[in-house]
């Protein structure tokens, strides 16, 4: 038995239950690991919400590090004690979990893993935008919402780090600092009036990408930054799904592209995801990415972590602890 976070019906943060949970011994491939760490991001309330339908009852959480404690048959590569972490794999909310040993990643010796729960998803999210949605190189200029997000705190280091000058746009004061020691050359606070903003700092221009997760809100404002023929690039919908949108506002704008990625279809082979890995540890041990952990919570609580996270309250990655 583990205990885990458990849903049973869609709805507000009130409906994730602490309850017992029956751990399976690993299977062929599989591994059982015991989290230390396991990371909060957004997709966690889209699938309580019921935005992202899932069957239920199900498990939580999709992020986690920690230590292998028993490994199936034909697992290679993987032995008790290993440190390792994940993502990409429903049911993180959980004391322990038997996983697929594919979906892991073995820890350098320099990375906690505590830093590896708060940094993978987002990390390799990041990885999916800025190397491969849109490739920035020096002299980018890049919007980011939502600046000092989890995911946004990343992509404001690893951008500048490719050499880009990033915007940010954060939704109060408080935020605009961590965001401008993370990344970005000006930080807008406040989505409202955006645009113009961002093309005052663009003499005119507008920037060649814009990375929004923030979705319903800032979306057309998000249009409006871009210089024509670039490309918007919508991976989230914090404050709520973007609605439907005529082809046509991407010709008023200058042949705009736009793309809705998921980071699922760029990971999905193991090697991509291996590598993509070793970039994102890379740039945290060059001391290009700083892993910041904005906020800690018991396991269990794991409801008070969703409502700080649905209120605008936090800042960078946030953990549970079992
Ligand atoms: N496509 C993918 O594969 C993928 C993978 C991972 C994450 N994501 C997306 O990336 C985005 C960021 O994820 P995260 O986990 O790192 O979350 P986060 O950025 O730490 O938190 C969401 C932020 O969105 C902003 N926001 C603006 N309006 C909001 C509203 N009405 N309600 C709530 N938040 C609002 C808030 O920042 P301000 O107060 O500064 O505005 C808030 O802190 C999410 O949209 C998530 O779905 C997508």
């Amino acid at each position: 038995m583990s205990k885990a976070i458990r849903l049973y019906e869609h709805g507000g943060a009130d409906r994730l239950r602490w309850e017992d949970y029956p751990v399976p011994a690993p299977g062929k491939g599989e591994v059982l690991v015991r989290h230390s760490a396991i990371g909060v991001n957004y997709y966690d309330i889209y699938v309580r919400s019921g935005l992202y339908p899932q069957a239920l009852p199900t498990g939580l959480g999709n992020e986690a590090a920690g230590n292998v404690v028993a490994v199936g048959k034909g697992v290679r590569g993987f032995r008790v004690g290993d440190r390792v972490a994940y993502q990409g794999a429903a049911g993180a909310y959980a004391e322990e979990r038997v996983i697929a040993a594919d979906l892991l990643v073995k820890l350098p010796r320099d990375l906690s893993v505590e830093q590896a729960a708060a940094v993978l998803l987002k990390g390799l999210t990041a990885w999916c935008l800025l190397r491969r949605a849109y490739p920035v190189r020096r002299g980018s200029v890049v919007l980011v919402t939502a600046a000092a997000g989890g995911v946004g705190l990343i992509l404001g280091q690893w951008a500048r780090a490719l050499g880009a000058t990033v915007i940010g746009v954060v939704g109060s004061g408080a935020k605009a600092a961590l965001a401008k020691r993370s990344g970005c050359r000006h930080v807008i606070v406040g989505y409202e009036g955006m645009a113009a903003k961002v093309r005052s700092y663009t003499k005119g221009k507008g920037v060649d990408v814009v990375y929004d997760g923030v979705g319903k809100d800032t979306f057309m404002a998000g249009l409006d930054c871009l210089k024509p023929l670039h490309l918007m690039v919508s991976f989230g919908n914090a404050s709520g799904a973007v609605p439907p949108v005529s082809p046509l506002e991407l010709m008023r704008r200058g042949s705009l592209f736009l793309t809705r990625p998921t980071s699922a279809d760029y990971l999905r082979d193991p090697a991509t995801r291996r590598r993509a890995a070793r970039e994102l540890f890379s740039q945290i041990r060059r001391g290009k990415i700083r892993v910041v952990i904005g906020q800690r919570f018991a396991l269990r609580d794991a409801a008070l972590a969703h409502a700080a996270l649905e209120g605008r309250q936090t800042t960078g990655s946030i953990l549970l602890l079992p």
